[in-house]
């Protein structure tokens, strides 16, 4: 008699639970001024386009992404996503804070990649306020031991429309009772010739940092910090991607020259030759992820467009990968009363 009335309870219980999910609905927010144009979803509070003209005045879509919300809820590739608690890599899916040992979903080989298995990209943020031609703002709050992080965090991502084509990004975060560590990143795969043109190796891209932290084989930092001088990660100057490396496969943290927390400084310019687009990358990060899709394999997108290898350019800024297991690495613990702030400001122009 009492387990019949145990499980009708705990049935009962799953269905108020499904029912709280079911709350937040999934939707599509557009943010539109003149010619430029957005279109953001709720889920992963992710870009899933952004509509620029080149520098005959056509218009095109220079985001990579996916026709449908099932394939952004399968996708292994964070298009367009806002990735957290910690984006970037998380060596050994671990690391200790305050005396105590947090253990974390080991979700790429052996290591915690973009927070986990469910990362803030695979869940349904609340949308708090939305004007077409201004901004619209997500927020979800993380629970304690989400995806093994100690402590509850109130998160929120506002994209605003700037000027004519500028994007500002403001990404907040508040610990409510334990001290966690936090980096936000925005993950939006970037082909200034259009989402269905080919690749971006032909891009120009200039990068302000002149430092870069090597990594292994599966991508976890050595812990150096060394001088990009001499080397193929050099972008001091502008560069085509194609110029350098392994046929253009990049996936390197930068150390940005002139960021200062509170300021925003330029991170990275990158243009299209042939578009004429330029778009330039502001932010108060620390760092920079710079990749060039090299993991894109027919990948199946929007309006028919196959993604194959470098058929995006994703410039992440963000603190350093795999901070919480090196001590002299810039901190990324945030605690209660402290608040996160990450701002970025995209500017968008053509000729
Ligand atoms: C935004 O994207 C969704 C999914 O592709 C689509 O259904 C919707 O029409 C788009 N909205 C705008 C304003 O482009
Ligand atoms: C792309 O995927 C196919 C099918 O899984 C595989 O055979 C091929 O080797 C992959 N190509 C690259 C460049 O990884």
């Amino acid at each position: 008699m009492s387990k019949i009335f145990l499980l009708c309870f705990l049935a009962g219980l799953l269905l108020l639970v499904q029912a709280h999910e079911h709350d937040k609905k999934i939707r599509f927010y557009e943010l539109k001024r003149g010619d430029f144009r957005l279109n953001l979803t709720n889920y992963g509070a992710t870009i899933i386009s952004v509509i620029t003209p080149d520098k005959h005045g056509k218009l095109a879509d220079i985001v990579l992404g996916y026709d449908s919300i099932d394939s952004y809820k399968n996708d292994a590739v964070y298009f367009g996503a806002l990735i957290g608690r910690v984006a970037n890599r998380i060596g050994g899916a671990k690391f200790t804070l305050d005396g105590k040992t947090y253990k974390l979903p080991a979700n790429d080989h052996g290591n915690t990649l973009h927070g986990g298995a469910r990362g803030f990209s695979d869940v349904v943020w609340s949308v708090k306020s939305h004007k077409k031609r201004s901004h619209v703002t997500f927020t979800y709050v993380s629970f304690e031991n989400e995806q093994g992080f100690p402590g509850k965090l109130k998160v929120s991502v506002t994209y605003m429309l700037i000027g004519t084509r500028e994007l500002g990004v403001r990404m907040i975060a508040k610990p409510v009772d334990k001290a966690t560590p936090v980096n936000l990143a925005q993950h939006t795969y970037w082909n200034l010739g259009g989402h269905n043109s080919g690749d971006i190796l032909s891009h120009i891209v200039q990068i302000f940092g002149s430092y870069i932290t090597p990594v292994d084989k599966l991508l976890i930092p050595t812990g150096e910090i060394i001088s990009v001088k001499g080397t193929p990660y050099d972008f001091l100057e502008p560069k085509k991607v194609r110029s350098q490396i392994q046929e253009g496969l990049y996936d390197m943290n930068y150390v940005l020259d002139k960021s200062f927390q509170k300021h925003l400084s330029k991170a990275a310019v990158v243009r299209d030759p042939v578009s004429g687009r330029k778009m330039e990358l502001w932010s108060n990060q620390l760092g920079l992820q710079f990749y060039t899709s090299g993991q894109l394999n027919a990948t199946k997108g929007k309006d028919g467009a196959i993604y194959n290898k470098h058929s995006g350019i994703a410039l992440e800024t963000q603190g350093f990968p795999d901070s919480v297991n090196y001590p002299y690495f810039p901190s990324q613990i945030v605690k209660p009363g402290e608040i996160y702030k990450h701002n970025m400001l995209y500017k968008f122009t053509a000729r």
